[in-house]
């Protein structure tokens, strides 16, 4: 049966991914496999805009591949990739950056919150990065966009830039769809923030059980329960909300939900619960790395496939796209 359209997306390589990325988006990539054409891409020219991670380029490239294989993406039917390997993206960035209103990328909340985070590193690539997100998507003629609530942003611009593209050029470009998982925003241990590396309030999937338990020792609940008696309000404790996607048991979680609430069961014994079934959940998740890890040379030959695959497409598009923007 033939598919339903293409899937294309993109992460920084920021090593060993964490609960955030995993019920955020590769929840999606892995589950969009059944019914689209994949393409999935290892983005490290967007991680040049933040020029702190360079030197970990290469090592955070094989710790982020590794876990997506071995959380379920099939290097067979689907593409995986690195950006820079296909440099066509770079020329239909530039190409798009001229149907760019400079006010449109000034505006941006993420472009705001990167210049709070790195004032002294406000570099013109910093700007240009949704633009060269919309090359990434465009370049794959992508339909669907699975990535997590924060890059809603990126993807409204992505589709506007098509229609303006689209407009002056006519039709070339496919008007990509964003598409969320049910846990759009994962908070981070420290219960406020959204789960980030760079705020190290993270958990990483391919964490051993007594890490895992240790990280959720700290994770901040319910501050009204100061004693071990006060009731809870489960609604607002994120180790109650992450709990819900990683129990093997619905029954259990209703359980905890009533026993918080009448203080029949404390936060200690509750996050203990939680890493318990935690670490059960990823236990074939982490046997199965180990054994994609015993071949070092298997995710750069995934990798090195991906892009002769990525190119072919590549090279259509931007043929197309300079054909109706009248380039010679
Ligand atoms: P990043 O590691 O920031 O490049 O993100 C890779 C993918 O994971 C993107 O689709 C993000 O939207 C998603 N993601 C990262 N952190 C979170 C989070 N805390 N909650 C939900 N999705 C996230
Ligand atoms: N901006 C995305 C992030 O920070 C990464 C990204 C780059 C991306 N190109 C993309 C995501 C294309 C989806 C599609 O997570």
């Amino acid at each position: 049966m033939g598919k339903k359209g293409r899937v294309f997306s993109g992460a920084r390589p920021t090593g060993r991914q964490h609960l955030g990325n995993y019920l955020g988006a590769i929840r999606n990539y892995v589950a969009l496999q059944d019914d689209y054409d994949c393409v999935y891409c290892v983005v490290d020219l967007h991680a040049l805009t933040t020029l702190a991670d360079t030197e970990y380029l290469r090592e955070h490239t094989y710790e982020m591949v590794l876990d997506w294989l071995a959380a379920g993406m099939d290097p067979g039917p689907t593409i995986i990739f690195v950006q820079s390997h296909v440099p066509q993206v770079t020329e239909l960035h530039t190409i798009l950056s001229m149907v760019t209103p400079m006010g449109w990328l000034a505006r941006l909340p993420t472009f705001k919150e990167k210049v709070r985070q790195q004032p002294d590193n406000v570099n013109y690539g910093l700007l240009g990065y949704p633009v060269l997100m919309a090359a990434d998507i465009t370049l794959y003629q992508a339909d669907v966009v699975p990535v997590g609530e924060d890059q809603g942003p990126h993807l409204e611009f992505t589709r506007e830039i098509v229609r303006r593209f689209n407009h002056h050029f006519g039709d070339t470009l496919v008007e990509p769809e964003m598409k969320l998982t049910d846990v759009p925003r994962v908070l981070g241990t420290d219960g406020v923030n959204k789960m980030s590396k760079s705020l190290n309030n993270h958990i990483e999937l391919a964490t051993s059980p007594e890490e895992i338990l240790e990280r959720v020792m700290t994770m901040v609940t319910d501050p009204a329960r100061q004693y071990r008696t006060d009731p809870g309000h489960p609604e607002i404790c994120n180790v109650f909300h992450l709990h819900q996607h990683f129990s093997p048991d619905a029954e259990a979680i209703v359980q905890i939900e009533a026993d918080c609430r009448s203080a029949a069961i404390g936060c200690v014994e509750h996050k203990q619960w939680f890493a318990r079934d935690l670490a059960d959940y990823f236990a074939p998740f982490r046997a199965r790395r180990a054994e994609l890890a015993a071949d070092p040379d298997h995710v750069w030959e995934v990798l090195a496939d991906g892009a002769v695959r990525a190119r072919v497409i590549a090279a259509q598009t931007l043929a197309e796209v300079k054909e109706k923007v009248g380039l010679p």
